[in-house]
């Protein structure tokens, strides 16, 4: 007897980036030998300031925290110039997505998407019993760019939620500000979920001031990524009073602990750690993309604006699943784009911009393969 409602019967779940751990025991490689390439974490670690306050608030453990995380979502305002009431915090971003799914799209509707993209915005879908509609047609497969025009004509009348993810995932492509419009001004009736996970390293503010001129616009961004803090679990979204109402009925109540609300304050302050990120990313981007040169079997797909990129498999004879674990048995995590992008295929590979060794690591090990 199955009880899961229909969809869920057999359901597909989010493909992570491998730890290091399970290549180190599988392939008995020394920790330190690792290159992950895999999640788009932080090099650098968490940010200090943020590590020092969850230190210092393990004495509020016993207390139930702010059901709307009062503390950081007025930080959060105050940072970027908005009202409390129109911030929203969870669990990483990936909570605020699927608050989004239940609360914008009723069962059936469509759920727009560049095609590929973060995985997660179907796969909710799909759980959820909505329609996820991945626009393929919009991504030049040379460049990897959105083509505009299209991804509006895509838009119909039971398309309640359109994503734009800048820089977008997997490619680190970027979307230029008009675009960005034009796509919110394309349909008053959808919500549009701008996805900011990646900004800091595109090296601009990013688009967050739209969220006050358009009330069909919610911006989302994490503390996953240039802070550091992706065990942490912080995200938010900042939109108009009416959408974080919303969203507020359908989350859970205390999704945010005090840990998670101390830390994200903190972090907010901690400028010195986000410069330091972002300035080895910018560095190691175009150091890793000089090296790529050196290749004639590999391809970077180059203008990522952000810590990954793609690298297309220009050998006939084998394809990214090979590839991947040709990598992974000389120490070097990376994406398979078969496996963690849906329409991507076996010619891609997503690879993060890290320190400069493990930078070498990954180009050395695909020079070396046979
Ligand atoms: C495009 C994009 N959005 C959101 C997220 C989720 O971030 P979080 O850790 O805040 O849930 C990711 C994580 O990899 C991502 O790639």
């Amino acid at each position: 007897m199955h009880y899961a409602h229909l969809g869920l019967e057999t359901p597909e779940y989010y493909v992570p980036g491998l730890p290091v751990d399970y290549v180190a025991d599988r392939y008995g490689i020394p920790l330190a030998d690792i290159a992950k390439l895999g999640s788009a974490e932080n090099p650098h670690g968490a940010s200090p300031l943020a590590a020092a306050a969850v230190q210092e608030c393990l004495d509020k453990l016993h207390l139930y925290p702010s059901w709307t995380a009062d503390p950081l979502r007025e930080k959060i305002a105050e940072t970027y110039g908005f009202n409390p009431e129109e911030i929203i915090c969870g669990a990483g971003e990936t909570e605020i997505l699927s608050l989004i799914t239940r609360a914008f799209c009723p069962p059936h509707n469509k759920i727009q998407m560049p095609g590929p993209c973060f995985p997660i915005y179907h796969l909710f879908a799909e759980a959820e019993g909505r329609t996820p509609v991945l626009v393929h047609e919009a991504t030049n497969r040379q460049s990897m760019e959105l083509d505009v025009d299209i991804y509006i004509e895509a838009i119909e009348a039971d398309t309640r939620i359109v994503y734009i993810t800048n820089p977008h995932s997997p490619s680190g492509t970027w979307l230029e500000e008009k675009d960005v419009r034009r796509i919110i001004e394309a349909c008053p009736n959808s919500l549009v979920v701008l996805d900011e996970a990646y900004v800091h390293y595109s090296d601009t503010p990013g688009y967050i001031h739209l969220a006050s001129e358009y009330e069909n616009l919610a911006v989302l961004r994490t503390f996953s990524k240039a802070f550091g803090l992706a065990g942490l679990r912080i995200g938010f979204g900042v939109a108009s009073k009416p959408v974080i109402d919303a969203l507020l009925a359908v989350k859970p109540t205390w999704n945010m602990g005090q840990l998670q609300i101390a830390g994200g304050v903190a972090a907010l302050d901690d400028e010195a750690h986000v410069k330091q990120t972002v300035q080895t990313i910018v560095q190691n981007r175009a150091y890793v993309q000089g090296r790529f040169g050196e290749l004639d079997r590999f391809r970077m797909i180059s203008g990522s604006r952000s810590n990954f990129f793609l690298v297309e498999i220009l050998d006939p004879d084998t394809n990214s699943t090979k590839v991947f674990q040709e990598l992974l048995e000389r120490g070097v995590i990376v994406k398979d784009g078969s496996i963690s992008f849906r329409g991507l295929h076996d010619r891609f590979l997503r690879c993060d911009v890290n320190l400069r060794p493990h930078m070498d690591r990954l180009v050395d090990a695909l020079a070396d393969l046979p």
